[in-house]
This record gives structure tokens, C-alpha cells and sequence, in this order.
């Protein structure tokens, strides 16, 4: 056989999915691949009834069925503060991994750079591979996971760099990025001609007093930025497989020409479906926000009390916690392969997510009901026997 893709041959098994087989192998909890284990909202699995009986069950216009469009674009435009045309500024995609990886040949060619900080969610890394993109990480420096501007404006200075890929909400540090921050990489942005690719998954997780701020929206962004996001977080529907890209009309018309021949479109019974829920009112988001608020506070309050340093979470549904005093010489992929064998908890090794040398630290997620949250407490508060 002659030799197949090299691209391919670099890629390595996820470290999170990984975690989660081991997780299952051993029936430990799996705080390791972030996905609730509760139900969507019963009025999106009421509506999904009906639609398999009534249909669509062919494919959708390509760019996305017309009322979903138009749904994303209220609902978007009441949080971003821009008026959006759901035929020019918004393309429904088969989640916000489609969005990245669409967006991403759209608008990169050969040989660009893209800035990521790290530690940064798996995909980034991939994606820019498959699209021989070359990624100048920023460190966001932990504990805090705050940037050093200078740092960011040499990256930024790089001829080559074309695109800053944003993750905000921030998966895996959990931080949410102030209004100041977003000025200064939206002022990078202007200064150096670099488009901003956002990921905003966790746009509606964040844990006050922090606010999530729409970079598109600042003064001179709307201009340069392409936004990605989803809709597998806001209404815990992480299989359904449903997102979008929301940009101006020449940025989305490249992207648009990608996507067309890359899935044709998202799932159309599923974007008929959840259409309830793109028009749900602003209190669904405020309920959202506080549940995900009292998970966190079960979290961190047991994490605590058994003596685990962490950052506290700003937004998303994961944070990272310092194993030092427990790893015993272990490095921190042991560390998560034994807590999961021995103590009955998965976690993702903090390494995975960084691209400088900084293993003291593991992802661990909280979308989980109460009483898993509390059995996982249970099982970690005899870390100290069993480790
Ligand atoms: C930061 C981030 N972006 C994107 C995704 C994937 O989103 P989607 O389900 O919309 O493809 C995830 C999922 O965990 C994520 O954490």
C-alpha cells in the first residue's frame, strides 16, 4: 500500500476519550468528558416527539433550515447586541466542531499561523494540522490563566499570522475573559489585520460576578471576526449535533462554500426540534446559569473540604485542580489513570491541554446531577488511603 495521509499518522488517540474507556473499564465516575448526565429540557424532548411523526426527515437547505436560522439569529442578537440577517450572517453547522473546522478552511491557507493560548481544548491542535495551519500558543498562566499582552502582541506581530482562535469561556481553565482582556486582543486584532475565530460554547455558563462579552462586538470587531458556537452546551444536547458560525456576509459567504461540501447540513428533524429552544425566554438562561451554579458550589465546596487547591472556576462546566500533594512522585497522566483504577474518579490529565511542560494539574467537570456529584466527592475524600 502506498504510504496514506502523514497528517493522520501525527494524530494520537484523545486523551479525554481515552480517560473516559478507562473510566469505563473500572466503573469509576466519569468527571472526564464533559457532557451532563441529566436530560435536556422537557419541552425540547416534547417537540422532538412530535417532529419524528411530522418530519423533516430529508435534508435541509444547505445553509440550514429557514426557522432555524432565524431562531439563532434572535436569540444571538439579543445577547451580542448586533442585528443579524439569519440568509446573510448566520450558517447552521453540525456543532461547533464543524464551525472551527469550516471556518478554519475557509479562510487559512498553507503555511499561516493561528494563536492559541494554553492551555487550549484538543481540537485546536487538529484542526490546524488537517489544515497545515501552523499554532503559536500563549501561555495563560496558571493559577490565574491570565496572558502576558506583550507575549500575545509578539504573536500577533508574526507575518504569518493570520487568525486567533478564542476560547471564551475558557475550556479547560475556566476562565472568562474581562472586557479589558477582550480590548486588548480586539486592539491586537485591528492593529496587526488578524481575524478573531471564536469559540463560545459556554457563552451561557458563567458564574457571576462575571459576564460573558461578545469580542465580535466591540467597536471595530464585527468586521473581523468569526464567531462558532453551539448548541450541545446551552441545552445539554451534546449528541444532537447541532451549532453555528455567525460573521459578516463576506467572511460567512467562504465559509458558507466549505460547509456545503463538507456535511451538506445538520441533522434536520434535530434543527426542527430545538427551535422550542432557540425561542426560549431570557429567565431559561438565568435558571441555566443557576444550575450550573449550584453544581459548581457542590464541587467546589467537597473539593475543598477534602483539602484540593483549585482556581475557582469562572465559566464553562470544568476547572483545574492542583494534584501536587497527592501525585507522590506520579506524573499526571499516572496520577488520572490510578484515581480512576483506585479511587473511582476520572479526570484528564492537565498536560494534555498545555503545550509547555506543566503537569501538576487535572480537568475536572461538574455537568453532573447532585447525587453523582456527591458519590464522586465521597469516593475522592479517601484519596489519602488509597493513592
Ligand atoms: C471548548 C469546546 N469547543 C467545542 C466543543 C465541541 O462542541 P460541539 O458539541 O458543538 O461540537 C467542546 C466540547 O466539549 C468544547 O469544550
Amino acid at each position: 500500500m502506498k504510504p496514506l495521509n502523514q497528517k493522520t499518522e501525527q494524530i494520537t488517540d484523545s486523551v479525554i476519550r481515552r480517560m473516559t474507556r478507562i473510566s469505563m473499564e473500572c466503573g469509576a465516575i466519569n468527571l472526564s468528558q464533559g457532557f451532563p448526565d441529566f436530560d435536556p429540557p422537557q419541552c425540547i424532548l416534547d417537540r422532538l416527539c412530535e417532529v419524528v411523526k411530522e418530519g423533516p426527515h430529508q435534508y435541509s437547505p444547505t445553509w440550514g433550515a429557514y426557522n432555524y436560522r432565524a431562531a439563532v439569529a434572535k436569540k444571538v442578537s439579543m445577547f451580542m447586541g448586533i442585528d443579524l440577517d439569519p440568509d446573510k450572517n448566520v450558517l447552521g453547522t453540525v456543532g461547533s466542531t464543524e464551525a472551527m473546522m469550516a471556518t478554519f478552511m475557509a479562510i487559512m491557507n498553507p503555511g499561516d499561523k493561528v494563536v492559541i493560548f494554553s492551555p487550549y481544548f484538543e481540537n485546536y491542535a487538529a484542526q490546524s494540522l488537517f489544515n497545515d495551519v501552523e499554532p503559536i500558543f500563549v501561555l495563560l498562566n496558571p493559577p490565574a490563566f491570565t496572558f502576558d499582552a506583550n507575549v500575545l502582541e509578539e504573536a500577533f506581530k508574526d507575518p504569518k499570522t493570520k487568525a486567533m482562535l478564542l476560547c471564551n469561556p475558557s475550556n479547560p481553565s475556566g476562565r472568562v475573559f474581562t472586557k479589558e482582556e477582550l480590548q486588548t486582543i480586539a486592539d491586537l486584532a485591528i492593529k496587526y489585520d488578524v481575524i478573531i475565530v471564536t469559540d463560545e460554547v459556554y457563552e451561557h455558563i458563567v458564574f457571576e460576578p462575571h459576564q460573558h462579552t461578545y469580542i465580535a462586538a466591540l467597536p471595530g470587531m464585527w468586521e473581523r471576526t468569526i464567531c462558532c458556537s453551539s448548541l450541545s452546551k446551552t441545552y445539554s444536547i451534546t449528541g444532537w449535533r447541532l451549532g453555528y458560525i455567525v460573521a459578516n456576509e463576506e467572511l460567512m459567504n467562504r465559509c458558507k462554500k466549505v460547509h456545503d461540501f463538507l456535511t451538506v447540513c445538520a441533522p434536520s428533524p434535530l434543527q426542527e426540534a430545538i427551535v422550542v429552544g432557540l425561542e426560549q425566554p431570557m429567565s431559561y438562561y438565568k435558571e441555566l446559569q443557576a444550575h450550573y451554579t449550584h453544581m459548581k458550589n457542590i464541587f467546589t465546596k467537597g473539593l475543598k473540604d477534602i483539602g484540593f487547591t483549585f482556581t475557582e472556576p469562572e465559566g464553562s462546566y470544568f476547572m483545574m485542580v492542583d494534584i501536587s500533594e497527592f501525585a507522590n512522585g506520579r506524573t499526571d497522566v499516572e496520577f488520572c489513570e490510578e484515581l480512576a483504577r483506585k479511587v473511582g474518579v476520572a479526570a484528564v490529565p492537565g498536560s494534555s491541554f498545555f503545550k509547555e511542560d506543566i503537569n501538576h494539574l487535572a480537568r475536572f467537570h461538574f455537568a453532573k446531577k447532585d447525587e453523582t456529584l456527591y458519590e464522586a466527592l465521597n469516593r475522592l475524600a479517601d484519596i489519602r488511603k488509597k493513592m
